[in-house]
Formats: C-alpha cells, sequence, structure tokens
C-alpha cells in the first residue's frame, strides 16, 4: 500500500529576515508533529513605499551582528505535541544552533528556512546529528553563514559615503550606495552607527535602505545607484590619495581580488585606477629599483613575542571566521590588522601592532598607537614611553606579563621628518576605524577592567570625548558596560616639565594603583 502524500503546509513569513516569525512558525509545526517534508516557506514581499517611509526605530531594538551577542535565549519554547507527548513546554536546542540560524536567515537562498527546520525537525529527531559536523545540512548551513559573515565584511570595508549638498550645512547627509548579497542590511546598520554616530548618513541598497539621523535608524525599501549623489569633491581628493599611496612594489593582484572581489568594484571610486595603476606597477617598480635607496635601509630588530600569541603576520586574513578558541582568535585577529586597509595610515607603517599578554588577563591596558620603535619591533610599549610604563609596573609591583597591553590604533601614524618619523595622533575618524579591531579583542581576553592610557584611548573606550586631566583616577563605565580606569598616556609625561616630572609619575602611580586589586588578580 502505498504512503498517501503530505498535505503541505505554506508558511508565509512577515519579511526576508523574519527570524521572529520562524521561530513563532517553526515552534508551531514542530509542536504538530508536521515534517519538512510537509512545508513550504514563502517571504512576503518588502513592503512598498517611499525611502525611508517606515517608522523609526531605536538603534537599540534592532538586532546586532549575528554571533556578537545572541539576542535570543537557547530555547525554543514548544507546547506538547500531539505526536510526541511532552511535559516540558520548551525545546532545547544548542546555544551555536541559535547564533547559526540568526545568521542563516540573512541568505539570499530561498530554501533557507526551509534547511533551518530540517535542521531544527531533525535535532529533536536523530540525537547523533549533535555530534556529526560533516553532516549535508549542517555544512551547508555553515556556508550559508560564512557567506552571510563575509559579505558584511565586505559591507563594513567598502560602503564609501558621498556628502549631500542640503540645507542643513553643519550637518550633511552622506549617503552610500552598495550592493550587498544577502539580506544584511539591518544587521550591519549598528556597526555604521558605532563607527559613524556623530554623522547623519544613509545607506541605499537595492532591496533595503537605512537612515542615521544621529539618534536613530530608520529602515525603509530598496533604492536604485541614481538615488546615491554623484562624485564630490571629497571624492576626487581620495583618488588624488590612493593614487599616491599604491606602491607597485607591493602590489600582489590576487591578494588584492581575494579582499576586493571585483564584484564590488563598481560602486568603489578608487577602483577605477587600480586597472591602469596595476598595468604601470611593473614598470614604475623597475623604477623605483633604478633609482636605488633615497636613504640607508633601517635595521629592524624584532623582538621575540612572549609565547602567549605566536603569529605569522603575512597571512591574509581578510575574509575569516574567528576561531571558538580566544588563543586562534587573537592570532587571526592580529593577522587581520597587519593587512587593515579601512584607513589610511596602515599603508605607511611597517605592520600593526596588536595587543599582547596571557589571553584571559584580567586588566588590559589601552594605549593610543605604537609609536616608532613599536612600528619597527611589532610589539607595544618597548619605546621610550614602553620604558616609562614598564618603571611604573615595577613599582606598583604589577607584573606586566600579567597584562594584556594593546592600543586603540593599531598602525603607527607619523609625519616624515628628514628621516625622522615623528608621532601624529590619530585622527577621530582613524581612531573610530580601528575601534572594531579593539572591540574584538576585549570580546576576546575579556578583562575585568581595562585602563586607558590618555585620550585617545579613552575616547575609544568610554565612547565620548574624555577630558583626562578631569576624570583621571576615577572608573567609568563603558557603554558596553566594562569598568575603564581613565588616566594620563606616558608620553605626556614624558613630554611635561621635567622640574615636575617627580611629581607627575606620583599623580599617575596614584591613578594607576586604582586598579591594583584586578592587576594582582584579587576580586574586583
Ligand atoms: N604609545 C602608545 O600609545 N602605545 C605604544 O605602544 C607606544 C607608545
Amino acid at each position: 500500500m502505498s504512503a498517501l502524500p503530505l498535505a503541505t503546509t505554506t508558511v508565509t513569513l512577515d519579511g526576508d529576515t523574519d527570524w521572529p516569525g520562524f521561530r513563532r512558525e517553526a515552534r508551531a509545526l514542530l509542536a504538530r508533529g508536521t515534517p519538512p517534508d510537509a512545508v513550504e516557506w514563502h517571504t512576503q514581499a518588502s513592503a512598498a513605499g517611499d525611502l525611508f517611509a517606515s517608522a523609526g526605530a531605536d538603534v537599540d531594538a534592532v538586532s546586532d551582528e549575528p554571533g556578537e551577542t545572541p539576542a535570543t535565549t537557547p530555547t525554543l519554547p514548544v507546547p506538547a505535541t500531539a505526536s510526541k507527548p511532552s511535559t516540558s513546554s520548551s525545546l532545547s536546542v544548542p546555544p551555536a544552533f541559535i547564533q547559526l540560524c540568526e545568521t542563516v536567515v540573512l541568505h539570499s537562498d530561498p530554501g533557507r528556512f526551509g534547511l533551518l527546520y530540517r535542521l531544527l525537525w531533525r535535532l529533536q529527531h536523530e540525537p547523533g546529528l549533535r555530534h556529526d559536523p560533516l553532516d549535508a545540512d549542517r555544512v551547508q548551513a555553515q556556508h550559508m553563514a560564512q557567506a552571510v559573515r563575509r559579505d558584511m565584511h565586505k559591507m563594513k570595508a567598502f560602503v564609501r559615503f558621498r556628502t549631500l549638498a542640503g540645507e542643513d550645512a553643519a550637518s550633511p547627509l552622506h549617503v552610500a550606495w552598495f550592493e550587498p548579497e544577502h539580506h544584511i542590511v539591518e544587521a550591519v546598520a549598528p556597526f555604521f552607527v558605532r563607527r559613524f554616530t556623530q554623522m547623519r548618513w544613509a545607506i541605499l541598497t537595492p532591496e533595503r535602505s537605512v537612515e542615521w539621523n544621529g539618534e536613530s535608524l530608520r529602515f525603509g525599501p530598496g533604492a536604485i545607484k541614481q538615488d546615491a549623489p554623484p562624485a564630490d569633491a571629497g571624492e576626487a581628493l581620495w583618488l588624488v590619495y590612493y593614487r599616491h599611496i599604491f606602491n607597485p612594489a607591493r602590489l600582489k593582484l590576487a591578494m588584492m581580488q581575494k579582499e576586493m572581489p571585483r564584484r564590488y568594484w563598481r560602486n568603489l571610486p578608487e577602483a577605477e585606477l587600480i586597472s591602469p595603476l596595476a598595468s604601470e606597477a611593473m614598470a614604475r617598480s623597475g623604477r623605483m629599483v633604478d633609482a636605488g635607496a633615497t636613504e640607508p635601509a633601517r635595521r629592524i630588530a624584532p623582538l621575540p613575542r612572549p609565547p602567549s600569541v605566536e603569529m605569522d603576520m603575512t597571512q591574509d586574513v581578510s575574509t575569516f571566521d574567528l576561531s571558538d578558541d580566544p588563543r586562534k582568535a587573537l592570532e587571526q585577529l592580529a593577522r587581520a590588522t597587519n593587512v587593515c586597509r579601512e584607513c589610511p595610515i596602515g599603508e605607511h607603517a611597517t605592520q600593526s601592532v596588536f595587543g599582547e599578554g596571557p589571553v584571559h588577563a584580567t586588566l588590559m591596558v589601552v594605549g593610543e598607537q605604537p609609536g616608532d620603535q613599536e612600528d619597527l619591533r611589532g610589539r607595544p610599549f618597548v619605546g621610550p614611553a614602553g620604558k616609562l610604563f614598564d618603571r611604573a609596573m615595577a613599582d606598583l609591583g604589577w607584573p606586566r606579563d600579567r597584562l594584556w597591553v594593546t592600543n586603540a590604533v593599531k598602525h603607527f601614524k607619523f609625519e616624515l621628518r628628514g628621516k625622522r618619523r615623528i608621532h601624529k595622533t590619530p585622527s577621530q575618524q582613524e581612531a573610530a576605524a580601528c575601534l572594531h579591531w579593539l572591540e574584538s579583542e576585549i570580546a576576546q581576553v575579556r578583562p575585568v577592567a581595562l585602563i586607558a592610557l590618555g585620550a585617545t584611548a579613552a575616547r575609544a573606550l568610554l565612547g565620548r570625548p574624555v577630558a583626562v586631566m578631569r576624570e583621571r583616577g576615577q572608573w567609568h563605565e563603558s557603554p558596553r558596560g566594562e569598568k575603564v580606569l581613565v588616566t594620563l598616556h606616558p608620553s605626556a609625561l614624558l613630554r611635561g616639565d621635567p622640574q615636575q616630572h617627580e611629581e607627575a609619575y606620583a599623580a599617575w602611580l596614584n591613578d594607576l594603583s586604582q586598579a591594583s586589586g584586578i592587576a594582582l588578580d584579587k576580586a574586583p
């Protein structure tokens, strides 16, 4: 006797990224014992209407990036089912599965909801599935999540704003056009809010648009490229700058295309320069070699890195999944900062200088940016400011190798005066561009508290301008809830009046000593 065909249940979700709707429907289907083959998943087309016509949404209400902070509990409450009687009203799934779902939902494949429901169903009926990472459905979901994360990374790297001349000259609107592959606009928007909090901006994409007015985010339907403003003077300047920093001797086309795939070129102003500059590169490199050195080569004496973080600084990890192992994740981040060109500083530095210390240090010390010595040696605080820092550590009885020591900005910014490289303070935009590396570093180390050395570090950590002299020696709370002690940067002491040095040094030690309990790993 042949089995009767299953009646099909059609589920229509509210939109392409309707994760709450999917959870609700999946719960109900499971409760009714509806097998995956009997469900067809559809999404309603995005609401039509005027650009930015939807209701305002508070940024806090918008889900952040998948994987950053799970916005959900790792259970899907399910009523007792008819086919599987249960006294429990809740269906448990591994927390990682929820995070995976939140990311896969953003994929553009129409089959994603079917796949996720099948996995959910199978998790309930095949206990062995949790232990089979090579299962075809699990592998497919992982690939889809990876594609979404890559698309999000590219959006963060390749959005280019143009200024819209409008009635409000003091606070112009900056508009960008971007073409993501997946439904990632809502998920990436909080990143741009954090990075460009003070700016008014809008990002237009074919399916979704988002606007930040300085206070709240609004999402609207898709747009067309012509809605974005034409090239502006700022862009012309960027092209001149790009042409000048383009170093033919460092051109690695394959790597460049891996980091900046061709599909993104059409919306990148600098892309029009790449082909002519690349085709000239061989001849220009030849001329650079023929011209010989203009100054004696610098001797670079690399210091051995402490064994806590070993890293190969040559590997390109422009698109990567962070390892679950914090030590490996920190190594990946260190390598990624090395190839980071999200602001112009990295192009001129020898290498990035990432943090170092024990992976789960209780105290993280954050400086401004590497100096000349740090840039050459690839380690933080090893130059003159580092010597003063070491003296303070010794006087406080804090073993430096128990701290995580890092900087707000990962590359050395300098100005050439003759043969000397003179430190230049990173701009607010440059520090903002680097912030996500510091945030990722903090998320891996998970210190009990942080010390901000100087205004750049304090601003990066506290998300607001900080008057260091007024706020020094006190604990503050960062927007992410971290405890942050603010004090002077050691370079400020080095630059100060030599007559006052010892007094200033004693006051600095006094500030730092507020964190002694944590540095020495006592209860906070
Ligand atoms: N100044 C900093 O802020 N960091 C260093 O690593 C060195 C000098």
